[in-house]
């Protein structure tokens, strides 16, 4: 039973928006589906007198006007009343209208109800506080069960959007492409015996990283190295069949389990954020003293690398610690020569902020720390936006993900699949055929607006553990009275 809102005196003067974002799908002649935010309740099914409730929520009319009209009204199949709907929709769980005294605040222009949207999605899923240094690693090793459909429900990726050729990839898919720039940046020039792929979710990168390989090419060992049990089944079989000599393991990226100097190539794509983040106070800091094991781990490490957080250290403060801990790790694996690319979403001023998702929090990667930690190892490395990285073209309009949510769903209630991806308005006709006609709402983002993915705020940071200095060249042999000098010391 979900907590329904009191309609009261305060309530009724507020006046109602319904969602532009929502995607309504006309199922038959006089019915019409509506998918709430929250995936566990049950698509709202409407008739005409509902769709007619759903128009008037306009920005001009009041709750009271509405309930005056449509409250004793039957709106749904199932006897749903006008008041029913009325005491729902507004909620976040439902998300399917917005009431109050002004539309949602236009200080992001065009953005604002998506932004509305991503602050009510992040309100109700995830717990306010900080949930504590092995949330994460927990999460992910306990509370996973199953790969089915997490990439298309908890949380999706940038890599997961483009699996499938894509037009806003000219064409490519994620992994294909990945393979092309890495190529050209020379990671193929010596042959890699052994790549070892972090976090590597389904294994789609894997599969079309070695499509855009040639045979030779991927001849060396191909490593999964993941913390989450049910994950590793569906990497080793894409990875095989795509050509890969491929084993898995189990086990925390923070820690890995190789020797130094073994690895050729490291991939962690869209990870970083899923490692161990620390909540640090300034009075930790000032003391040197940390209040924990992994505080003064934490501590430590700003001291070592004398990394400056800043002028304006807030009381208290989020620290990327597992991803320093990667960092070091790859130092100690990768041979001399051997490199490493790390994608994920980040910053690069002030301090990490939390990304709630449904069952657990990431946290932003703090960029300009972990660049530092980074030169401090010994890394020579590079860093740029994902978008410039793979050269994509910034006007290609793709499908808004929640749109493609709602989509899903409604495929799923009529016997179809539908997966989620990021779609162009072509692509999108031809994957849902008769039934595009039948869809209303759903729209299309530029692809750099940051109300679609985000996409900006993705960086690559590629990271190369340089070869000794050659010794100094021996001097030259001279030969005098039949011995050779200067060849020897
Ligand atoms: C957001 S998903 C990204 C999956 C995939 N690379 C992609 O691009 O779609 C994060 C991946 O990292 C794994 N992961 C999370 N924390 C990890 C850790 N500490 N060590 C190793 N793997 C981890 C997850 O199980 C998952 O496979």
């Amino acid at each position: 039973m979900q907590e329904s809102l009191q309609l009261t005196e305060a309530v009724q003067a507020q006046r109602a928006w319904r969602m532009p974002d929502m995607v309504v799908y006309q199922h038959s002649h006089e019915e019409w589906w509506l998918a709430p935010l929250e995936d566990t309740l049950p698509l709202v099914k409407i008739n005409r007198i509902g769709a007619n409730l759903l128009a008037a929520m306009d920005g001009k009319a009041t709750v009271k006007s509405l309930l005056s009209s449509f409250g004793p009204r039957v709106c749904g199949p199932s006897g749903e009343t006008g008041r029913w709907c009325l005491e729902r929709w507004s909620l976040p769980k439902y998300s399917l209208c917005f009431f109050g005294a002004e539309p949602p605040k236009k200080d992001r222009g065009d953005a604002r109800w998506d932004l509305l949207l991503q602050q009510i999605r992040e309100g109700w899923s995830g717990n306010p506080e900080f949930e504590g240094e092995h949330h994460l690693s927990q999460f992910h090793t306990h509370d996973i069960t199953t790969d089915e459909d997490h990439f298309d429900t908890i949380e999706t990726t940038v890599s997961h959007l483009f699996r499938e050729p894509s037009e806003a990839m000219g064409g490519q898919t994620y992994g294909r492409l990945l393979a092309k720039h890495l190529r050209k940046l020379g990671w193929w020039d010596r042959k890699p015996r052994f790549i070892i792929e972090v976090g590597g979710g389904l294994g789609y990168v894997a599969r079309e990283l070695a499509a855009g390989l040639s045979p030779q090419e991927r001849e060396g060992r191909y490593i999964f190295l993941d913390i989450t049990g049910p994950f590793l089944k569906a990497q080793l079989s894409r990875g095989r069949e795509a050509g890969w000599a491929a084993e898995a393991i189990q086990a925390n990226g923070e820690w890995l389990p190789f020797k130094p100097a073994s690895v050729d190539i490291v991939i962690d794509n869209e990870n970083l954020a899923d490692m161990t983040p620390v909540k640090l106070t300034k009075r930790e800091i000032e003391s040197g003293t940390g209040d924990t094991p992994h505080h003064q781990e934490a501590i430590e490490w700003i001291r070592r690398m004398k990394l400056s957080l800043g002028n304006e250290m807030p009381d208290e403060f989020m620290f990327n610690l597992g991803p320093i801990r990667f960092v070091a790790e790859l130092w100690r694996v990768l041979k001399p020569g051997g490199r490493a690319i790390l994608v994920e979403f980040g910053i690069e001023e002030g301090f990490a902020a939390p990304v709630k998702l449904p069952g657990h929090t990431e946290y932003e990667v703090q960029y300009s720390h972990l660049r530092h930690a980074a030169r401090f190892l010994g890394f020579h490395e590079k860093y740029g936006a994902l978008p410039q990285f793979f050269n994509m073209k910034p006007d290609t309009r793709v499908l808004c993900t929640g749109a493609a949510y709602a989509i899903r769903r409604f495929c799923r209630a009529d016997g179809k699949s539908f997966a989620i991806r990021a779609y162009t308005e072509g692509e999108l006709n031809r994957a849902l055929g008769d039934m595009a006609e039948k869809l209303t709402g759903h729209h299309y983002h530029d692809i750099m607006d940051p109300a679609w993915f985000g996409l900006w705020d993705f960086k690559v940071l590629l990271l190369e553990k340089p070869t000794p200095a050659p010794k100094p060249a021996s001097p030259p042999i001279r030969e005098v009275k039949g011995f050779r000098w200067g060849g020897m010391r």
